[in-house]
């Protein structure tokens, strides 16, 4: 089994990646620390304990950076919702943060099993960039590091910029220039993984959990203008998934550069696939659309059971 703490900013897409990897066999969450994101830090923080006590999980959660190292604090309330989950508003949880920082908490957790691991970061990259500054040595320590961010082609935040990295684009630049491999999961993967009609009808059967949070979140969620065409991408998950089963993914060594002075570029993943490029990350290509949605129908009966 391996051992997951996940980064996040909940955040729809970041839900279902909690569930995900808490339904998941293979895994076991050992904490979740928020950033600001997809809604401020007074938003992600309640929301990962919440969804945590609605999922039935008993795992530490540590508040981290309120705002981007440098920038003034952006969102994406319009795709969320005002408080992250849609319309939903989950009963608010009795359990408290832990009382560490998140930066704080990642650096105890990686560095009491070092080569353990497997980090992974689905929001903005302002915690993990702190934790690198204060503790170098946890780029050699994880067993591995996922994220979910930018993209070798668009953006989203803007034409050249994904939201994740494009929030705060110097935490990425450290994160993506320090001595370890990233696996990027970028918009031109997760753009693959769509919650059609015809995967949401495999949701029918998981109780509450469809009832009170997949059925609205996603219906609000998917309600979002670049969504409605193709159903919502559920972009979080990817990178849990990852750490789950790899083989549902192809992915090629790249040189990932983080542009952080473009006046219309910042935020870009500028992403080099040439094999003689200095590679530094392994940047996900493709994805098995069928294997991936059992694997999530599958985890998600595994919560609803529990
Ligand atoms: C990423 O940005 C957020 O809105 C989502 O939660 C995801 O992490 C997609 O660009
Ligand atoms: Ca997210």
């Amino acid at each position: 089994m391996k051992r997951i703490l996940l980064d996040c900013d909940p955040g729809i897409d970041d839900a279902l990646a909690i569930a995900l990897a808490h339904g998941s066999p293979e895994l076991e969450v050992v904490g979740i620390t928020t950033v600001a994101g997809n809604v401020g830090l007074e938003h992600t923080t309640p929301n990962a304990l919440s969804l945590t006590e609605f999922y039935g999980m008993d795992v530490p959660v540590a508040a981290g950076a309120d705002r981007p190292l440098l920038r003034a604090p952006d969102t994406a309330s319009t795709v969320h919702g005002a408080t992250g989950l849609g319309d939903v508003v989950l009963p608010r949880a009795g359990a408290e943060p832990e009382p560490r920082h998140a930066v704080d908490f990642i650096i105890d957790t990686v560095t009491s099993s070092p080569g353990e691991i497997s980090l992974v970061a689905v929001g903005p990259l302002t915690n993990i960039a702190l934790a690198l500054r204060k503790e170098p040595r946890l780029a050699e320590w994880v067993r591995e590091f996922v994220v979910m961010g930018g993209s070798y082609t668009r953006g989203n935040l803007t034409p050249a910029a994904e939201f994740n990295i494009g929030a705060d684009p110097e935490a990425a630049s450290v994160v993506f220039g320090a001595p370890w491999h990233p696996v990027m999961f970028g918009l031109d993967l997760t753009h693959q993984a769509r919650a059609t009609a015809e995967v949401r009808e495999r949701f029918a059967g998981l109780g509450r959990l469809q009832d009170e949070l997949l059925g609205p979140c996603l219906d609000f969620y998917g309600s979002n203008r670049q969504y409605r065409d193709e159903g919502p991408a559920i972009h979080d998950a990817c990178a849990v998934a990852h750490v789950i089963a790899p083989e549902l993914f192809t992915t090629v060594p790249a040189r990932v550069d983080v542009e952080i002075s473009g006046r219309f570029t910042s935020g870009m993943t500028v992403t080099d696939f040439a094999p003689e490029a200095e590679h530094n990350a392994l940047v996900a290509t493709e994805l098995d659309r069928r294997a991936f949605w059992d694997l999530l129908t599958d985890s998600f009966h595994g919560v609803a059971r529990a």
